[in-house]
Protein backbone atom coordinates (compact mmCIF):
# COMPACT_ATOMS: atom_id res chain seq x y z
CA UNK A 1 0.00 0.00 0.00
CA UNK A 2 1.29 3.16 -0.92
CA UNK A 3 1.55 6.19 2.07
CA UNK A 4 -0.95 7.68 0.06
CA UNK A 5 -3.26 5.05 0.14
CA UNK A 6 -2.51 4.49 3.55
CA UNK A 7 -3.36 8.17 4.89
CA UNK A 8 -6.55 8.05 3.10
CA UNK A 9 -7.70 5.15 4.55
CA UNK A 10 -6.92 6.74 7.92
CA UNK A 11 -8.61 9.41 7.15
CA UNK A 12 -11.78 7.11 6.45
CA UNK A 13 -10.96 5.60 10.10
CA UNK A 14 -11.30 9.38 11.30
CA UNK A 15 -14.45 10.18 9.36
CA UNK A 16 -16.27 6.67 10.63
CA UNK A 17 -15.29 7.55 14.40
CA UNK A 18 -16.58 10.69 13.53
CA UNK A 19 -19.90 9.83 11.98
CA UNK A 20 -19.22 11.54 8.85
CA UNK A 21 -20.32 10.81 5.67
CA UNK A 22 -17.61 12.09 3.57
CA UNK A 23 -14.78 14.05 2.84
CA UNK A 24 -14.55 16.50 -0.64
CA UNK A 25 -11.21 17.34 -1.35
CA UNK A 26 -10.22 19.81 -3.84
CA UNK A 27 -7.04 20.78 -5.52
CA UNK A 28 -4.64 21.66 -2.32
CA UNK A 29 -1.82 19.93 0.10
CA UNK A 30 -4.51 17.92 1.80
CA UNK A 31 -5.42 16.40 -1.97
CA UNK A 32 -1.41 16.12 -2.54
CA UNK A 33 -1.31 14.52 0.89
CA UNK A 34 -4.08 11.95 0.41
CA UNK A 35 -3.29 11.04 -3.25
CA UNK A 36 0.42 12.61 -4.44
CA UNK A 37 -1.83 14.58 -7.20
CA UNK A 38 -0.73 18.61 -7.23
CA UNK A 39 -2.49 20.90 -9.26
CA UNK A 40 -3.19 24.48 -8.63
CA UNK A 41 -7.03 24.80 -7.98
CA UNK A 42 -8.97 25.99 -10.59
CA UNK A 43 -12.70 26.99 -12.42
CA UNK A 44 -13.30 23.69 -13.14
CA UNK A 45 -14.90 20.47 -10.60
CA UNK A 46 -11.84 18.44 -9.76
CA UNK A 47 -13.19 16.59 -6.58
CA UNK A 48 -11.99 13.88 -4.70
CA UNK A 49 -14.83 12.29 -2.91
CA UNK A 50 -13.62 10.03 0.28
CA UNK A 51 -16.61 8.37 1.67
CA UNK A 52 -16.27 6.48 5.47
CA UNK A 53 -16.46 3.36 3.97
CA UNK A 54 -15.80 2.08 0.25
CA UNK A 55 -13.44 3.14 -2.25
CA UNK A 56 -12.59 6.90 -3.11
CA UNK A 57 -13.88 8.37 -6.32
CA UNK A 58 -12.19 11.27 -8.09
CA UNK A 59 -14.70 13.20 -10.37
CA UNK A 60 -12.20 15.13 -12.82
CA UNK A 61 -12.53 17.22 -15.90
CA UNK A 62 -11.62 14.43 -18.90
CA UNK A 63 -8.69 15.61 -19.74
CA UNK A 64 -7.17 14.56 -16.27
CA UNK A 65 -8.44 11.26 -16.61
CA UNK A 66 -5.51 9.45 -17.89
CA UNK A 67 -2.96 11.12 -15.76
CA UNK A 68 -4.48 10.71 -13.00
CA UNK A 69 -5.37 6.79 -13.13
CA UNK A 70 -1.76 6.07 -13.97
CA UNK A 71 -0.16 8.53 -11.61
CA UNK A 72 -2.15 7.98 -8.48
CA UNK A 73 -3.32 4.91 -5.95
CA UNK A 74 -6.81 5.90 -6.98
CA UNK A 75 -8.66 3.18 -9.58
CA UNK A 76 -11.62 4.51 -9.50
CA UNK A 77 -11.57 8.12 -11.57
CA UNK A 78 -14.53 9.18 -13.38
CA UNK A 79 -14.60 12.67 -15.62
CA UNK A 80 -16.70 14.49 -17.38
CA UNK A 81 -16.59 16.18 -20.41
CA UNK A 82 -17.12 19.48 -21.63
CA UNK A 83 -19.85 19.40 -22.95
CA UNK A 84 -21.53 17.79 -19.65
CA UNK A 85 -22.72 19.08 -16.37
CA UNK A 86 -20.28 18.08 -13.62
CA UNK A 87 -22.81 18.26 -10.74
CA UNK A 88 -24.46 15.37 -12.22
CA UNK A 89 -21.80 13.10 -12.40
CA UNK A 90 -21.37 14.24 -8.34
CA UNK A 91 -24.44 13.00 -7.77
CA UNK A 92 -24.89 9.88 -9.46
CA UNK A 93 -21.48 9.12 -7.56
CA UNK A 94 -22.98 9.76 -4.04
CA UNK A 95 -26.08 7.92 -4.85
CA UNK A 96 -24.76 5.06 -5.88
CA UNK A 97 -22.08 5.24 -2.70
CA UNK A 98 -22.45 4.57 1.13
CA UNK A 99 -22.60 7.79 1.77
CA UNK A 100 -25.89 9.51 3.46
CA UNK A 101 -25.74 13.18 1.79
CA UNK A 102 -28.44 13.92 4.92
CA UNK A 103 -25.99 13.88 7.27
CA UNK A 104 -22.60 15.19 7.85
CA UNK A 105 -20.05 16.25 4.81
CA UNK A 106 -16.50 17.81 5.17
CA UNK A 107 -15.03 20.16 2.05
CA UNK A 108 -11.46 20.93 1.64
CA UNK A 109 -10.84 24.44 3.96
CA UNK A 110 -9.22 26.12 0.60
CA UNK A 111 -12.07 25.17 -1.97
CA UNK A 112 -13.63 28.00 -3.18
CA UNK A 113 -17.46 29.29 -2.35
CA UNK A 114 -18.70 28.93 -6.08
CA UNK A 115 -17.88 25.39 -5.07
CA UNK A 116 -19.03 25.10 -1.45
CA UNK A 117 -22.33 26.56 -1.98
CA UNK A 118 -23.24 23.97 -5.05
CA UNK A 119 -22.81 21.31 -3.10
CA UNK A 120 -25.29 23.02 -0.38
CA UNK A 121 -27.86 23.18 -3.25
CA UNK A 122 -26.78 19.57 -4.74
CA UNK A 123 -27.12 18.14 -0.98
CA UNK A 124 -29.35 20.41 0.83
CA UNK A 125 -30.39 18.69 4.09
CA UNK A 126 -26.59 17.92 4.92
CA UNK A 127 -24.70 19.39 7.39
CA UNK A 128 -21.30 20.76 6.82
CA UNK A 129 -17.95 20.61 8.20
CA UNK A 130 -14.22 21.30 7.30
CA UNK A 131 -11.83 18.29 6.14
CA UNK A 132 -9.01 19.91 8.76
CA UNK A 133 -11.58 17.93 11.26
CA UNK A 134 -10.32 14.71 10.04
CA UNK A 135 -7.16 15.22 8.42
CA UNK A 136 -5.07 17.99 10.28
CA UNK A 137 -4.64 15.69 13.47
CA UNK A 138 -3.24 13.21 10.55
CA UNK A 139 -1.31 15.82 9.15
CA UNK A 140 0.64 16.85 12.06
CA UNK A 141 2.68 13.35 12.74
CA UNK A 142 4.35 12.45 9.66
CA UNK A 143 5.15 9.12 8.34
CA UNK A 144 8.02 7.74 7.29
CA UNK A 145 8.12 8.92 3.96
CA UNK A 146 7.19 12.70 5.26
CA UNK A 147 10.14 12.38 7.42
CA UNK A 148 12.25 10.87 4.50
CA UNK A 149 11.29 13.58 1.68
CA UNK A 150 11.94 16.22 5.09
CA UNK A 151 15.47 14.74 6.28
CA UNK A 152 16.48 15.05 2.19
CA UNK A 153 15.39 18.33 2.20
CA UNK A 154 17.15 19.27 5.33
CA UNK A 155 20.43 17.96 3.75
CA UNK A 156 20.50 19.94 0.55
CA UNK A 157 19.99 22.96 2.61
CA UNK A 158 22.54 21.64 5.60
CA UNK A 159 24.83 21.56 2.03
CA UNK A 160 24.18 25.03 0.51
CA UNK A 161 24.43 26.92 3.72
CA UNK A 162 28.13 25.10 4.11
CA UNK A 163 29.15 26.41 0.70
CA UNK A 164 27.84 29.58 1.28
CA UNK A 165 29.70 29.87 4.56
CA UNK A 166 32.66 28.88 2.32
CA UNK A 167 32.38 32.53 0.11
CA UNK A 168 33.91 34.00 2.93
CA UNK A 169 35.21 37.23 1.90
CA UNK A 170 34.25 36.54 -1.51
CA UNK A 171 30.79 37.36 -0.60
CA UNK A 172 31.69 40.85 0.39
CA UNK A 173 30.30 43.64 -1.89
CA UNK A 174 27.76 40.91 -3.58
CA UNK A 175 24.38 42.57 -2.88
CA UNK A 176 21.42 40.71 -0.72
CA UNK A 177 19.44 39.95 -4.15
CA UNK A 178 22.60 38.24 -5.88
CA UNK A 179 23.33 36.11 -2.85
CA UNK A 180 19.80 34.85 -2.95
CA UNK A 181 19.80 34.39 -6.48
CA UNK A 182 23.29 32.35 -6.02
CA UNK A 183 21.58 30.43 -3.16
CA UNK A 184 18.46 29.66 -4.99
CA UNK A 185 20.96 28.24 -7.92
CA UNK A 186 22.65 26.20 -5.53
CA UNK A 187 19.97 24.56 -4.13
CA UNK A 188 18.61 23.42 -7.18
CA UNK A 189 22.24 22.22 -8.14
CA UNK A 190 21.99 20.32 -4.83
CA UNK A 191 18.67 18.23 -5.51
CA UNK A 192 16.08 20.67 -4.17
CA UNK A 193 12.79 21.44 -6.19
CA UNK A 194 12.39 25.26 -5.86
CA UNK A 195 12.40 26.95 -2.83
CA UNK A 196 10.18 27.10 0.18
CA UNK A 197 9.71 30.77 0.64
CA UNK A 198 12.07 33.91 -1.37
CA UNK A 199 15.15 33.20 0.35
CA UNK A 200 15.98 35.80 3.10
CA UNK A 201 18.92 37.44 3.19
CA UNK A 202 19.11 40.31 5.84
CA UNK A 203 22.36 41.91 6.29
CA UNK A 204 23.15 44.58 8.80
CA UNK A 205 20.13 47.09 9.57
CA UNK A 206 17.76 44.34 7.37
CA UNK A 207 18.84 41.72 9.29
CA UNK A 208 16.46 43.26 12.17
CA UNK A 209 13.53 42.85 10.18
CA UNK A 210 12.28 38.80 10.80
CA UNK A 211 10.75 39.24 7.65
CA UNK A 212 12.91 41.21 5.38
CA UNK A 213 13.31 39.25 1.81
CA UNK A 214 15.82 40.82 -0.41
CA UNK A 215 17.49 44.11 -1.40
CA UNK A 216 19.78 46.00 -3.45
CA UNK A 217 22.02 46.53 -0.21
CA UNK A 218 25.53 45.50 -0.30
CA UNK A 219 26.90 42.56 1.79
CA UNK A 220 30.09 44.98 3.74
CA UNK A 221 32.80 43.16 6.00
CA UNK A 222 31.82 43.10 9.92
CA UNK A 223 28.32 42.56 9.79
CA UNK A 224 26.36 39.91 10.24
CA UNK A 225 23.74 38.66 7.28
CA UNK A 226 21.08 36.75 8.29
CA UNK A 227 20.59 33.79 5.97
CA UNK A 228 16.72 31.81 6.17
CA UNK A 229 16.10 30.10 3.40
CA UNK A 230 15.13 25.92 1.95
CA UNK A 231 13.68 23.95 -0.64
CA UNK A 232 11.34 21.53 -1.45
CA UNK A 233 11.53 17.40 -1.72
CA UNK A 234 8.63 15.55 -2.81
CA UNK A 235 6.72 18.52 -2.06
CA UNK A 236 8.31 18.74 1.69
CA UNK A 237 9.85 21.76 2.55
CA UNK A 238 13.24 22.59 4.35
CA UNK A 239 13.79 25.78 6.22
CA UNK A 240 16.84 26.81 8.18
CA UNK A 241 18.58 30.14 9.65
CA UNK A 242 22.16 30.66 10.00
CA UNK A 243 23.47 34.49 10.79
CA UNK A 244 26.82 34.47 9.17
CA UNK A 245 29.73 37.18 9.14
CA UNK A 246 30.95 36.71 5.68
CA UNK A 247 34.60 38.77 6.88
CA UNK A 248 35.86 41.35 9.05
CA UNK A 249 35.43 41.86 12.87
CA UNK A 250 32.11 42.04 14.25
CA UNK A 251 31.09 44.57 16.79
CA UNK A 252 31.26 42.42 20.32
CA UNK A 253 27.48 43.62 20.96
CA UNK A 254 27.00 41.32 17.52
CA UNK A 255 29.20 38.52 18.49
CA UNK A 256 27.31 38.49 22.65
CA UNK A 257 23.93 38.42 20.85
CA UNK A 258 24.81 35.28 18.88
CA UNK A 259 26.10 33.50 21.63
CA UNK A 260 22.89 34.50 23.23
CA UNK A 261 20.79 32.88 20.65
CA UNK A 262 22.71 30.02 20.05
CA UNK A 263 22.28 29.77 23.91
CA UNK A 264 18.36 30.02 23.41
CA UNK A 265 18.52 27.40 20.83
CA UNK A 266 19.68 24.94 22.63
CA UNK A 267 17.88 25.31 25.48
CA UNK A 268 14.54 25.17 23.28
CA UNK A 269 15.77 21.57 21.45
CA UNK A 270 16.99 20.48 24.90
CA UNK A 271 13.54 20.68 25.91
CA UNK A 272 11.77 19.01 23.04
CA UNK A 273 10.00 15.35 23.96
CA UNK A 274 6.89 14.08 23.62
CA UNK A 275 4.71 14.74 26.13
CA UNK A 276 6.05 18.27 26.75
CA UNK A 277 3.91 20.92 26.23
CA UNK A 278 4.88 23.25 22.71
CA UNK A 279 4.62 26.15 25.31
CA UNK A 280 7.56 24.71 27.29
CA UNK A 281 10.00 24.69 24.49
CA UNK A 282 9.14 28.48 23.36
CA UNK A 283 9.72 29.31 27.14
CA UNK A 284 12.98 27.67 27.12
CA UNK A 285 14.54 29.64 24.45
CA UNK A 286 12.51 33.36 25.88
CA UNK A 287 13.83 32.09 28.67
CA UNK A 288 17.59 32.80 28.24
CA UNK A 289 16.88 35.60 26.07
CA UNK A 290 15.24 37.24 28.68
CA UNK A 291 17.56 36.79 31.07
CA UNK A 292 20.51 37.98 28.77
CA UNK A 293 18.32 41.41 28.63
CA UNK A 294 17.03 41.02 25.01
CA UNK A 295 13.60 40.14 26.03
CA UNK A 296 11.81 42.56 24.12
CA UNK A 297 14.07 42.09 20.83
CA UNK A 298 13.01 38.20 20.67
CA UNK A 299 9.39 39.40 18.66
CA UNK A 300 8.13 36.17 17.26
CA UNK A 301 6.93 32.65 18.32
CA UNK A 302 9.98 30.13 18.49
CA UNK A 303 8.91 27.98 16.07
CA UNK A 304 6.17 26.32 13.82
CA UNK A 305 5.31 23.06 12.27
CA UNK A 306 6.60 22.02 8.90
CA UNK A 307 4.95 19.99 6.68
CA UNK A 308 3.33 20.10 2.90
CA UNK A 309 2.91 23.60 4.45
CA UNK A 310 5.73 25.76 5.30
CA UNK A 311 3.79 27.00 8.07
CA UNK A 312 1.26 24.46 10.02
CA UNK A 313 0.77 23.17 13.35
CA UNK A 314 2.14 22.77 15.71
CA UNK A 315 3.09 26.05 16.75
CA UNK A 316 6.30 26.88 19.23
CA UNK A 317 4.35 29.21 20.74
CA UNK A 318 3.44 30.64 24.51
CA UNK A 319 -0.11 30.16 24.81
CA UNK A 320 -0.17 26.21 23.07
CA UNK A 321 -0.47 23.71 25.79
CA UNK A 322 -1.08 21.14 22.87
CA UNK A 323 1.58 18.25 23.50
CA UNK A 324 4.17 17.12 21.04
CA UNK A 325 3.85 13.96 19.85
CA UNK A 326 6.28 11.00 17.59
CA UNK A 327 6.17 12.19 14.20
CA UNK A 328 5.47 16.23 15.00
CA UNK A 329 8.32 17.92 13.21
CA UNK A 330 8.82 21.69 13.98
CA UNK A 331 11.26 25.05 13.39
CA UNK A 332 13.23 26.01 16.62
CA UNK A 333 14.21 29.36 15.53
CA UNK A 334 14.88 32.16 18.26
CA UNK A 335 16.25 35.36 17.10
CA UNK A 336 16.96 38.73 18.73
CA UNK A 337 16.26 42.02 16.53
CA UNK A 338 18.23 45.48 17.35
CA UNK A 339 16.28 48.37 15.26
CA UNK A 340 18.92 49.38 12.74
CA UNK A 341 21.26 47.91 13.88
CA UNK A 342 20.97 44.01 12.90
CA UNK A 343 19.72 40.76 13.45
CA UNK A 344 20.37 37.52 14.58
CA UNK A 345 18.62 34.30 14.16
CA UNK A 346 19.61 30.26 14.01
CA UNK A 347 16.79 27.74 12.99
CA UNK A 348 16.94 23.91 12.69
CA UNK A 349 14.18 21.67 11.84
CA UNK A 350 13.35 19.01 15.08
CA UNK A 351 11.20 15.87 14.85
CA UNK A 352 9.86 14.53 17.98
CA UNK A 353 10.77 10.69 18.48
CA UNK A 354 9.27 7.87 20.66
CA UNK A 355 12.35 9.34 23.52
CA UNK A 356 13.30 12.66 22.50
CA UNK A 357 14.18 14.37 19.31
CA UNK A 358 16.21 14.35 16.53
CA UNK A 359 17.64 17.45 14.27
CA UNK A 360 17.36 17.62 10.85
CA UNK A 361 19.80 20.21 10.72
CA UNK A 362 23.61 20.14 11.05
CA UNK A 363 24.91 22.53 9.40
CA UNK A 364 27.59 24.64 11.58
CA UNK A 365 25.83 26.88 13.61
CA UNK A 366 28.78 29.34 14.04
CA UNK A 367 29.21 33.49 13.16
CA UNK A 368 32.13 33.64 11.79
CA UNK A 369 32.96 32.10 8.23
CA UNK A 370 36.61 31.83 8.70
CO1 LIG B 1 10.93 29.05 9.81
Amino acid sequence: MTPFERRTRACQRRLREQETEAVVLFPSRNLQYTTSFVEEPGERHLFFIVPAAGEPVFVVPELYGKQLRSETWVTDVRTWGDSDDPRTLIETVVRNSSIDPQNRLLVDDTMGARFTQELRSLFPTATFGLASEVLASLRRRKDDAEIESLKTAAAITDQVVASVRGLGSDAIGLTESELAADIEKRLQAAGGSGVSFAPIVGSGPNGAKPHHSHEDREIRPGEPVVLDFGTRVEGYPSDQTRTLVFDGEPPEKVTDVHEIVMDAQAAAVDAVAPGVEASTVDTAARDVIESAGYGDQFIHRTGHGVGLDVHEEPYIVADNDRTLQPGMVFSIEPGVYVSDEFGVRIEDLMVVTEDGCERLNHADRGLMCA
